[in-house]
């Protein structure tokens, strides 16, 4: 991983030429970022299992999989076995969190957890303890539908926990999701979030990998 990786958003890709847009951005990044809405948790419906299987047949990127369902317990194994590399799920859709990152680790694959903006920003702090987790995902907008506008107080918000993962030596990635885009994602990245998701800033955009590219260059990657 370089000092910041991006995480693109397929939620706002032309899913009719999906394997068109993932390829746009395969020269500059790493990630893909695959949001899972069950209508239930989140008003709105996206992918589930069978595309993000058909995504790994021909992809080799890191398949960072964010569930925003309400029964994620039930939903490890086929999203494992799906093929994502990363499973994100909520602190608000679980009493078993840990349980939960253990069945994911014990899969093979690095566990997630993510935090809606109206949590308090302490109910992962358990998470931030050293080994506790692999990614954490600071959601910067009400989860549900791409294209909002990043909510400022997520900068604090990120800074917290960046210091706290520092203080605590995890090494857990932090992650932001929601309205990053060529005007915010200096400011998420300036708080120590390092895989910056974006969706409508990516795949919105006549030429996804372009755009990838400049968000990179904003935050000093180079090609
Ligand atoms: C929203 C999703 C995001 C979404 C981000 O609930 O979790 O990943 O695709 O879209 P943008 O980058 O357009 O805010
Ligand atoms: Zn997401």
């Amino acid at each position: 991983m370089r000092e910041y990786e991006l995480s693109p958003s397929l939620l706002s890709a032309d899913f009719g030429y999906v394997m068109r847009d993932v390829e746009s951005i395969t020269p500059y990044c790493k990630f893909l970022h695959l949001d899972v809405m069950d209508g239930h948790y989140v008003p709105n419906l996206t992918i589930g299992v069978p595309v993000i299987k058909s995504i790994r047949k021909h992809s080799d990127l890191i398949l960072d999989t964010h569930l925003m369902i309400t029964n994620p317990e039930e939903f490890i194994e086929p999203f494992a076995e799906a093929g994502s590399d990363y499973i994100t799920f909520h602190v608000e859709c679980t009493n078993e969190p840990f349980e939960l990152i253990k069945r994911i680790r014990d899969l093979g694959k690095k566990a997630g957890i993510s935090i809606h903006p109206d949590t308090p920003a302490e109910a992962i702090y358990p998470f931030l303890e050293k080994g506790a987790v692999d990614l954490i995902l600071v959601m910067s907008v009400r989860p549900g539908f791409g294209g909002q506008s990043y909510i400022p107080e997520s900068t604090a918000r990120i800074a917290d926990y960046r210091k706290r993962l520092d203080e605590n030596g995890s090494e857990a990635i932090l992650s932001v999701d929601g309205g990053i885009n060529v005007k915010t994602i200096k400011e998420a990245a300036g708080a120590g979030a390092k895989l910056l998701v974006a969706g409508s800033a990516v795949f919105g955009k006549e030429n996804p990998g372009l755009a990838a590219k400049e968000l990179y260059e904003l935050i000093g990657v180079t090609f």
